[in-house]
């Protein structure tokens, strides 16, 4: 048995890892914190947990973690950074879910994140926690930092097609959709009901923080220049991300038993990763909402001739393959364990 904490656990994210940790068999729960409803049951918040989860919440400081061996953070961004160093230092292992460690770079923290990053070693100890491209690193790491959500999917759609030299990495543009969970627990005037029930809004559509780490990561596999286009929307769900990659060949349109392949030689083995296209299928390419609440990411793709494009498609729920569930797929990793372990919820039809 590992003991575990979790750091900012009354938060969508939090209560996300709860939830999946509550069913692995490997795991002791010692502490969930929250400033906000210390002492108060932990089913108070996240009301799913009824005599699910005996615990109520601690304070966030770092003696009531310290039990641990390793501690979740789910912290805003710019919240985590000197706790995840005090957790360091008393030699814990972290497991991080912001965005305090994600990039290599340190002066991106200033061009992105608007901080000047104020532990620039840790950034390279910091291993980026997407198991399908550094499960290797993953299992010696000290500091995860496990991807932004709409960047996993991102990712995870453009690195097998990049890698193979099939699209034309000068011309990728993101166009990705997102449900209202995704922005937090904390209310705000985006987020309000009458606000924002029913809308397909455009947000930051130039400049958003993930296209930062799908940079990072996908320009590891680019021969050439690579420029991304990346544009989200809020859309009327509550979780669930759907990413739709137009791009452009390389040369001549590759088949779609070359796209086949170069996904298949991918992701066979990879446990959370399912290729969907089915054209006589209406669920025939990937969509959200049969994904709540599991940790697969579903990848299709479509080939148009008449107008030499490739699309590429991504679908995950943003709080599991996302972020919590991705994350225990990371401590897994690192104890050895089946990386399914705690993580074999299929998601639900009809939903
Ligand atoms: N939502 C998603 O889909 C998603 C996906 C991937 C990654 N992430 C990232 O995961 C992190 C958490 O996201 P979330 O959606 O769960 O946010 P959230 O619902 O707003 O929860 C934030 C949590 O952090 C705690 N907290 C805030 N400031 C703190 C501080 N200074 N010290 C200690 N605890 C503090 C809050 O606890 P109190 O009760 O004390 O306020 C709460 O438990 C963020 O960095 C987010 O970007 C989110």
């Amino acid at each position: 048995m590992v003991k575990v904490a979790i750091y900012g656990a009354s938060g969508y994210v939090g209560g996300e890892l709860l939830r999946i940790l509550l069913s692995h068999s490997e795991v002791e729960i010692v502490a969930a914190t929250s400033k906000r409803f210390s002492g108060m049951p932990v089913h108070k918040v996240h009301p799913n947990l009824r005599k699910v989860c005996q615990l109520s919440f601690v304070e966030p400081k770092v003696e009531n973690v310290i039990n641990a061996e390793v501690v979740f953070t789910a912290l805003p961004h710019g919240q985590s950074v000197h706790i995840v160093k005090t957790l360091l230092d008393r030699g814990l292992k972290v497991i991080d879910m912001g965005a305090d460690f994600r990039l290599k770079d340190p002066s991106s923290y200033e061009k992105w994140y608007g901080f000047k990053h104020p532990y620039p070693d840790l950034l390279n100890i910091a291993v980026y926690g997407l198991p399908e491209l550094h499960r290797e690193d993953i299992k010696r790491a000290r500091l995860v930092a496990v991807p932004g959500c709409m960047a996993s999917a991102s990712i995870l759609a453009l690195v097998p097609p990049v890698k193979s030299g099939i699209i034309d990495e000068s011309q990728i543009f993101i166009d990705a959709k997102i449900g209202s969970s995704g922005a937090g627990s904390s209310p705000t005037l985006e987020g309000y009901h009458p606000e924002r029930y029913s809308v397909v809004r455009p947000y930051k559509p130039a400049g958003h923080r993930h296209v930062a780490e799908i940079f990072q990561e996908v320009s590891r596999f680019a021969k050439n220049r690579l420029s991304i286009g990346f544009s989200p929307h809020a859309v009327n769900m509550v979780r669930g991300i759907l990413v739709t990659i137009h791009t452009r060949p390389t040369e001549k349109p590759p088949s779609l038993q070359d796209l086949w392949r170069c996904y298949r030689a991918a992701y066979d083995k990879e446990p959370f990763i399912r290729l969907v296209r089915d054209p006589t299928m209406v669920h025939g390419l990937p969509d959200p909402k049969y994904l709540i609440g599991s940790n697969f990411a579903d990848i299709g793709f479509e080939i148009d001739l008449d107008f030499n494009r490739i699309i590429l498609f991504a679908a995950i729920d943003n709080l599991v393959k996302g972020a919590a569930g991705n994350a225990v797929q990371c401590f897994n990793i690192i104890f050895n364990y089946d990386e399914r372990e705690g993580l074999n919820f299929p998601g639900l039809h009809p939903a």
